[in-house]
């Protein structure tokens, strides 16, 4: 019997779950969101037969993952720096290693400091940052109007009253472009796209069904990095800071960027893998 004919089929959610030849977890996570019951209930009540509607709603979502669609895709969230940020096709899944840089960010920044992000995907980093500083003034930018709009509804739903105080706001643009002449922050934080074009893992896992604006830049992988370097010094106030994720192979390139472009006390910081993941750079006082 087929899987997804043998899932119609079940008499149960546990052999829902057994059955579906998926990782136990990933499975109980579609079934959440498949039968709106949460994890507690359905290790509670196992043994009950699941509806009609619950049980093809599942074997649909449990065949999409079995066909590499991301799990955080199929169930519309993922969970980011202690909160549950809603996610689609238009922005990328927020990653674990990308924490670091919300935290290094939390250190630095001192009272009520204004902070630019440059590709803000689905918020994750500035939703985080109005949740944990509420003195920071942030304007979070992106090219993509459907990321602005996933990440408005994260602001929304996670710091309205930033919002409300506008001071947390979105805005459509280029990198650079998406900035006003006049304006300039005391720090800028930006998670670019940073994978070569050809790079042949963007047609693996899943990075095929993430938006390859979010992803990739260039041949080398560089184009936005050296866009952000060479732009920030002129959008910083002086002692301004520059926080950069990046490939875990290119922390000696940033370096140089940034050096290039004037910054001082420039450093690569690890992630907890133990890989260079985030550059930084003080401009001079
Ligand atoms: C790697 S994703 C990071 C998303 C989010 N900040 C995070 O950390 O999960 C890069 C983001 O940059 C945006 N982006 C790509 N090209 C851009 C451009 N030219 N100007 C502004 N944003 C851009 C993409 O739409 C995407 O949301």
């Amino acid at each position: 019997m087929r899987t997804s004919d043998r899932l119609l089929a079940a008499a149960n959610f546990d052999a829902l779950i057994s059955g579906s030849d998926l990782p136990r977890l990933e499975a109980r996570a579609l079934l959440e969101h498949a039968s709106g019951r949460s994890r507690e209930w359905l290790i509670a009540h196992g043994d009950e037969a699941p509806g009609a509607d619950s049980a093809a709603r599942f074997a649909e979502l449990a065949q999409r993952r079995r066909a590499g669609e991301p799990l955080a895709y199929l169930v519309g969230e993922r969970e980011f720096h202690g909160r549950c940020f809603k996610v689609d096709p238009a922005v990328l899944i927020p990653r674990p290693e990308t924490e670091l840089l919300v935290d290094l960010v939390v250190q630095a920044a001192r009272a009520d400091a204004t902070l630019l992000e440059l590709g803000t995907g689905s918020g994750c980093i500035a939703v985080t940052l109005a949740c944990l500083r509420s003195d920071l003034h942030i304007l979070a930018t992106d090219t993509s109007e459907q990321a602005l709009a996933t990440a408005s509804s994260n602001a929304a739903r996670l710091c309205p009253k930033a919002l409300a105080a506008a001071r947390l706001q979105f805005r459509a643009g280029d990198w650079w472009s998406a900035v006003n002449s006049g304006e300039r922050f005391d720090l800028i934080v930006s998670n670019p796209p940073y994978i070569a074009a050809a790079d042949p893992h963007l047609a693996q896992g899943d990075l095929r069904f993430e938006p390859a604006n979010a992803l990739a830049s260039g041949d080398d992988g560089l184009d936005a990095l050296r866009v952000i370097c060479a732009g920030a010094p002129l959008r910083l106030r002086a002692a301004g800071m520059l926080f950069l994720e990046h490939g875990f192979e290119q922390g000696a390139v940033v370096r140089a960027l940034l050096g290039a472009a004037c910054f001082e006390q420039i450093s690569t910081l690890q992630d907890a893998a133990g890989l260079d993941r985030v550059t930084t750079g003080r401009l001079p006082a």
